[in-house]
């Protein structure tokens, strides 16, 4: 028979990985709650007209990327490529926005065709949060603030540099714009084809192409950044002002544009040479005209989604794993007919009183020797053995399969020292949680 796989670019998370999104997942909402954020949840499907108008029709993502169907009943769908515009619709349709200030987050799986690659997948996950009638810039830094933190809780911020620009107003970019076509225009043979349909799409974006042979005419271009109007250059100086009172550094960016349409001012870019070509982990910026574009009433946006998988990526390549402690405390073993039926409600007991007891129960009967190879093989520390013999006169034997070693700091040199617990030990079945207690 032939095996039927999983689709191009769209991962099964495996149990070897498991434990690094939790704790990905779990420091998340550990600085979402110290932040006061409060999660929002929207459907994956939504229709394709919201992804067209909130993203724009000429990007890349609602040009050639989206994955768009018709349902039964003849209604396009899309699944969402990306987390802000579907956020943006409920908090309009749920009147979430409107004169109120909202600091929202949410954790979701994105779906976009592209050519995957190690870091680019066509279902990935994005932590995301977005920020509502607030003008900032005190908020722009707040959330970067808040992402920098999350840096500091997985151990990533010595890889990761923050990238800054601002877009200016809707004015000033059109403004600029068209100063943008006159240079492009002039240059017209230099241009790669991609770069000639953008002309007259999304001029903005030929900023952003990394083809070699266009460097010097991209460098050469007029500045989007000398073209700001007054006010978004306060905004601008005051953001950074209050990144440097706060402790982080950043590289203004002058090309950095985003492949999203509904930025103004803000924007920004945490990039990390860790990954090779898919190096941005997390980017966002400010949307202040995206609701009323979407419907709404006028109110200012700002917000960042950052690549699940790349953090994961770059947490393996600090070997996190080996920080974790998902590891097995003790294995149950059973030996003997009265054993095995006494086993599960043994370890429920134990569970009932250390609900921190990470144990497994052996299950599908074989003999010792069998048993505790497979209890070596779960990692455990400890082997609890309950036999025949021992259980009738109400005895537990604990096998300690491993020690737990640790870093003695000597001041004159450094030793590592082991310390190793008895190997093998028989106490009353009545005393193995107070002893278990002591020892997790
Ligand atoms: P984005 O730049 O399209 O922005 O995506 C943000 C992040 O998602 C990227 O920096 C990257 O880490 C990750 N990402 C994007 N595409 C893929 C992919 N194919 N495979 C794996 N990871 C990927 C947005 O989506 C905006 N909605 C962010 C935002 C929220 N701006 C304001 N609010």
């Amino acid at each position: 028979m032939k095996l039927i796989k999983a689709i191009r670019g769209m991962n099964d998370l495996l149990p070897e990985d498991a434990a690094i999104w939790q704790f990905l997942e779990q420091s998340i909402r550990q600085l979402v709650a110290s932040y006061g954020y409060k999660e929002i949840r929207t459907p994956s499907l939504e229709k394709t007209a919201l992804f067209q108008r909130g993203i724009g029709e000429a990007t890349d993502i609602v040009e050639k990327e989206m994955y768009t169907f018709k349902d039964r009943g003849n209604e396009s769908l899309t699944l969402r490529p990306e987390g802000t515009a579907g956020v943006v619709r409920a908090g309009i349709e749920h009147g979430l926005l409107y004169n109120q200030q909202q600091r929202l987050w949410y954790l979701v799986d994105l779906y976009r065709y592209e050519r995957p690659q190690k870091g680019r997948y066509r279902q990935f996950h994005q932590f995301g949060v977005e920020v509502f009638g607030l003008q900032g810039p005190d908020v722009d830094a707040e959330i970067i603030l808040l992402t920098a933190r999350l840096w500091r809780l997985l151990g990533l911020e010595q890889q990761l540099t923050l990238h800054l620009n601002s877009l200016g107003s809707n004015q000033a970019r059109l403004a600029y714009r068209q100063i943008l076509v006159d240079y492009f225009q002039e240059h017209f043979d230099e241009l790669d084809e991609d770069s000639q349909r953008r002309l007259k799409t999304n001029p903005l974006r030929i900023l952003d192409s990394k083809n070699p042979d266009m460097q010097s005419l991209i460098e050469s271009a007029p500045k989007l950044f000398q073209h700001l109007d007054e006010e978004s250059r306060q905004h601008f100086e005051t953001l950074c002002r209050k990144l440097e009172d706060a402790g982080i550094s950043y590289e203004i960016n002058h090309r950095l544009v985003r492949g999203l349409d509904y930025y103004n001012r803000t924007v920004f870019e945490w990039m990390t040479d860790t990954l090779g070509a898919q190096g941005t982990v997390c980017g966002g910026g400010r949307y202040d005209g995206l609701v009323a574009e979407l419907g709404g009433q006028n109110t200012p946006g700002i917000g960042f989604g950052m690549g699940i998988e790349r953090v994961v990526l770059m947490l393996k390549n600090n070997h996190i794993e080996q920080q974790l402690g998902d590891a097995i405390d003790v294995y149950l073993i059973n030996i003997g007919e009265s054993a095995s039926n006494q086993a599960l409600s043994v370890a429920e007991a134990l569970r009932n009183e250390l609900p921190q007891l990470k144990l497994l129960t052996h299950c599908g009967g074989g003999n010792f020797k069998k048993q505790i190879k497979r209890a070596d093989k779960s990692g455990a520390r400890w082997a609890l053995i309950l036999a025949e013999e021992e259980l009738a006169e109400g005895n537990i034997s604990i096998k300690t399969l491993r020690a737990i070693s640790t870093i003695e700091t000597d001041e004159v040199n450094h030793q590592k020292a082991q310390q190793v617990d008895e190997q093998q030990i028989t106490i009353p079945l009545v005393d193995l949680a107070g002893w278990l207690k002591q020892k997790i």
